[in-house]
């Protein structure tokens, strides 16, 4: 019999960028390469784009010039984090990750949660199937619009403004993706995180969007939460909670929080996502660089296999990134994982048992 032919093609950019973001890229590559092989309907052709903090330093540039247009080739891109020691913060975010996010307009930043089996909650009461929520975090304006600027530098006067920005344009389109969102997952149910109650102009307005959006989804039900509210709900009653929109900040300190309520940072993904096509998506773990564990080869990868599996599933190879996430549960509920999840297992332990896996997975189901 002759083999299948392959009938799709995706081209991906890499970026593993700096501390732990090559190591768990890396890592995510050797498991998307098994699964293709061992699927054969579709390909991933892979280039690695070396944009670093080291990058910075040597030339004054993160993204070289033409940079951006290289990389709209793509059909995505698989990012893994950006953050030196010896760089301020705000450049490297500045100059890599929202250099990108920004003007490839990923406006919905998708991060779900959920418990794996194998792995424990620090919460007493929740445990695999309890906690499984979809946080959408708007992810092209709001606090993080970098309006603002510094005066008077060094004196006594000095004053600095960071503004918040909020239009009606983008505010509607991202609460639309979360109704949208929330009505294809099957508890149809999706949180408001406002702060409206001492934000009176921008988060009013993101609240009068929210209610006006509702009325186009009659079957999704939702509710409102203020954000310092929120984070008690999360942590006290994590079954009320289903799908969650909020705004750029609150959702980037919410997302942690889920993270670490699910068993670790180190499990959960981000797509920063463009719905309407035009530029590629970018695909990344939440977490950092990890200065602390750089280079140790301990990193957990597989937020980064969860984020890969989501980069799947928005090109459509649903049933690839469901074979892939079932392949790396099945290996955390062996106990095979990283110390952030309470094992012993190194970085390289897991991505090899995650491959060794698939083929069991494939062998069952083909
Ligand atoms: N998207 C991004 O590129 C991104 C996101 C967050 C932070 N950063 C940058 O990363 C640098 C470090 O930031 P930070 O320390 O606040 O956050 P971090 O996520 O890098 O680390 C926080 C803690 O979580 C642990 N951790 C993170 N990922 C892990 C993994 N995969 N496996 C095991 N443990 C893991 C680290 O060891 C550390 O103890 C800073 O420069 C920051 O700006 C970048």
């Amino acid at each position: 019999m002759s083999p299948i032919a392959i009938q799709r093609k995706h081209s991906i950019a890499t970026l593993g960028a700096d501390g732990i973001g090559p190591e768990v890229v890396n890592a995510a590559v050797q498991v998307l390469k098994k699964l293709t092989s061992l699927d054969g309907l579709f390909e991933l052709d892979f280039k690695d784009y070396d944009w670093s903090s080291e990058t910075y330093k040597k030339t004054g540039k993160y993204i070289p010039d033409g940079g951006l247009e290289e990389l709209k080739k793509h059909d995505a891109i698989l990012f893994g984090a950006v953050g030196a020691p010896d760089v301020p913060d705000h450049i490297s975010l500045w100059g890599l990750r929202l250099a990108i996010c920004q003007p490839f307009q990923q406006f919905a930043n998708v991060r779900p949660t959920r418990i794996f089996r194998g792995t424990q909650s620090p919460l007493r009461n929740a445990s695999h199937g309890d906690l499984d929520w979809v946080i959408v975090r708007e992810n092209s304006e709001g606090e993080y619009a970098g309006q603002g600027g510094r005066s008077h530098r060094g004196q006594p006067w000095e004053i600095a403004t960071e503004v918040s920005i909020f239009t009606r344009h983008a505010v509607e389109r991202l609460i639309r993706f979360a109704f949208e969102l929330a009505q294809k997952r099957p508890r149809k149910f999706l949180t408001v995180v406002t702060k409206s109650n001492a934000q009176r102009n921008g988060m009013v307005m993101w609240d009068e969007i929210a209610l006006e959006v509702s009325k186009d989804f009659p079957d999704v039900k939702w509710d409102k939460m203020l954000v310092d509210a929120m984070t008690c709900r999360m942590v006290l009653d994590p079954k009320s909670l289903d799908t969650i929109v909020a705004t750029n900040l609150h959702a980037d300190i919410l997302s942690d929080l889920a993270a670490a309520l699910a068993g670790s940072i180190g499990i959960a993904p981000t797509s920063n996502l463009d719905p309407t096509r035009q530029n590629p998506s970018m695909f990344e773990p939440i977490h950092g660089s990890a200065f602390d564990i750089t280079g140790k080869g301990v990193a957990n990868p597989v937020a980064t296999f969860w984020t890969a599996a989501e980069m799947l599933t928005w090109l459509g190879e649903e049933d690839a990134a469901n074979k892939m996430m079932k392949a790396v549960e099945n290996v955390t509920e062996r106990g095979l994982v990283t110390k952030d999840l309470g094992g012993s297992s190194n970085t390289k332990e897991v991505t090899d048992a995650v491959c060794a896996e698939l083929e069991h997975v494939f062998g069952k189901e083909k």
